[in-house]
């Protein structure tokens, strides 16, 4: 089982990807949490690269970086780890692509669809969670956490569009996708993912329940 995080900076991805991997474990699953970019060693210096390079990178150079760290995440750790067994939880995947830089950036939304399939091998999550919440709210977050990176630093219509872009691959993807209200207090923004969860292993029992280990 492959379950993404997405949504805008800002947007508590990374508290409900903690909050997931500890309901599955509880559960009997054995979960591993990774990041895009940034799940492999050469993603960790192709991270350093997105996020504090101080120089011009050209949109579609940045998109190629993205994918690049994406397909060695896939080959060398996504698929291994699920081979294994293993539940695997990964923040941001394919639609941040699509979202920053096809839909934000101005790339073309298809071509950004196209590329995401050569550098994944179209290996599609099982599930995603969206994280929906205002950008005022998401920037007000991220002006908080201190010094900004090199996308978060971005002006407020880039990230709305971040935002919009996220919506529209949602609403064309209703089967892999569960939006989720991230405008509310964090406990019930969690029992929104425990049910969404509950609800698609229930929906999957037969395959999933082998991945049990106790
Ligand atoms: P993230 O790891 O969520 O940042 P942080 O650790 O600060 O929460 O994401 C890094 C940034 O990269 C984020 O601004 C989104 C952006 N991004 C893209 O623009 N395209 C992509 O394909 C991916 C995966 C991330």
């Amino acid at each position: 089982m492959f379950i993404t995080f997405e949504g805008p900076d800002g947007s508590g991805k990374s508290t409900q990807i903690k909050f997931a991997k500890e309901y599955l474990e509880n559960k009997g699953f054995e979960v591993v949490t990774t990041r895009d970019p940034g799940g492999t060693s050469l993603g960790i210096k192709l991270r350093e690269i997105l996020l504090n390079y101080d120089g011009d990178i050209c949109s579609l150079t940045e998109m190629l970086i993205f994918l690049a760290d994406r397909a060695q995440h896939v080959e060398y750790k996504i698929k291994p780890l699920l081979a294994q067994g293993k539940i695997v939880l990964c923040d941001r995947y394919i639609d941040s692509t699509v979202a920053y830089q096809g839909y934000a950036r101005g790339l073309s939304v298809d071509a950004a669809e196209y590329m995401n399939n050569i550098a994944t091998q179209n290996f599609m999550p099982d599930l995603t969670f969206l994280f929906n919440l205002p950008v005022e709210t998401t920037m007000e977050r991220v002006a908080k956490q201190g010094t900004k990176d090199r996308l978060e630093s971005e002006m407020r219509e880039f990230h709305q569009k971040v935002i919009d872009g996220y919506l529209d691959i949602a609403r064309r993807n209703p089967d892999r996708f569960r939006v989720i209200d991230g405008n509310k207090p964090v406990e019930e923004v969690s029992a929104a993912v425990k049910l969404a969860l509950e609800t698609f292993i229930k929906q999957n029992a037969i395959i999933i329940n082998k991945l049990k280990t106790r």
